[in-house]
């Protein structure tokens, strides 16, 4: 039945025609601004997403403020300079502060505080203990090392909190990313503190074995001069 066919194509030329001019004025379209309910559906999945995250990380630097408050006396006591002893009883004080600031976070969040175990901590603050177990006690090479573990602590911090600050303002929580803040400067001004540190303690110590080496060679010269002398009297003596 050509005519039916005819018909046929037609009726399918002309659709795809409509199809394909629809296609067109959707693609040239300019923006409404307004969402599809899928996107709107996606984008607050998305958020939803987010601010699990943000509060599993809020417990995980939870956990690992709260063990450093634990740790820090212990890295004080084992400490042998009077600054290193200082600023880390200074940063202990802060990391104190740290503690009640997430809580208040927490609030602002309407969530109980709650610290989760957070691993990197963990490894670092062991690090820590190896580093005290492995070097003499009294030596600048404990201290260089405590200072090593410290600054360690300090750029997880730093990421953490630089993290956390973006999240709050991505998910409108400005009074929450303020306090974030004031802790990330005080991570930042204590890494800052602590490199001062490690400077000085690098300084000291080439200094000490500059002047243990000239100590060294100058006995070794007045040995020498000693044996010249006896040399030259046992000469004498022999004519
Ligand atoms: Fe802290």
């Amino acid at each position: 039945m050509p005519t039916t066919n005819t018909r046929s194509t037609k009726t399918n030329r002309s659709s795809s025609t409509r199809q394909s001019r629809a296609n067109t004025a959707r693609s040239t379209a300019k923006p409404t601004g307004r969402k599809t309910p899928k996107a709107e559906n996606t984008e607050s999945n998305g958020h939803s997403q987010l601010e699990k995250l943000f509060t599993d990380s809020l417990k995980d630097i939870y956990w690992a403020e709260k063990q450093l408050t634990k740790v820090l006396p212990k890295m004080k006591k084992k400490a042998t300079s009077a600054e290193l002893k200082e600023a880390i009883e200074e940063h202990l004080a802060q990391t104190e502060g740290h503690v009640s600031r997430l809580e208040q976070v927490f609030n602002l969040c309407g969530k109980k505080p709650q610290a989760k175990k957070c691993d990197a901590m963990e490894g670092l603050i062991k690090e820590g203990d190896s580093v005290v177990e492995e070097t003499q006690d009294g030596s600048e090479t404990r201290d260089a090392g405590i200072i090593m573990a410290a600054q360690k602590v300090e750029h997880y911090e730093i990421a953490t909190y630089g993290t956390l600050v973006v999240f709050a303002k991505t998910l409108g929580m400005t009074e929450a990313a303020d306090i974030l803040v004031e802790t990330l400067k005080e991570e930042k001004d204590t890494d800052e503190r602590l490199t001062g540190l490690a400077e000085g303690n690098i300084n000291q110590a080439e200094e000490r074995e500059t002047d243990e080496e000239n100590e060294d060679r100058d006995e070794y010269s007045d040995e020498e001069e000693e044996s010249e002398d006896t040399e030259e009297t046992e000469k004498e003596e022999e004519e």
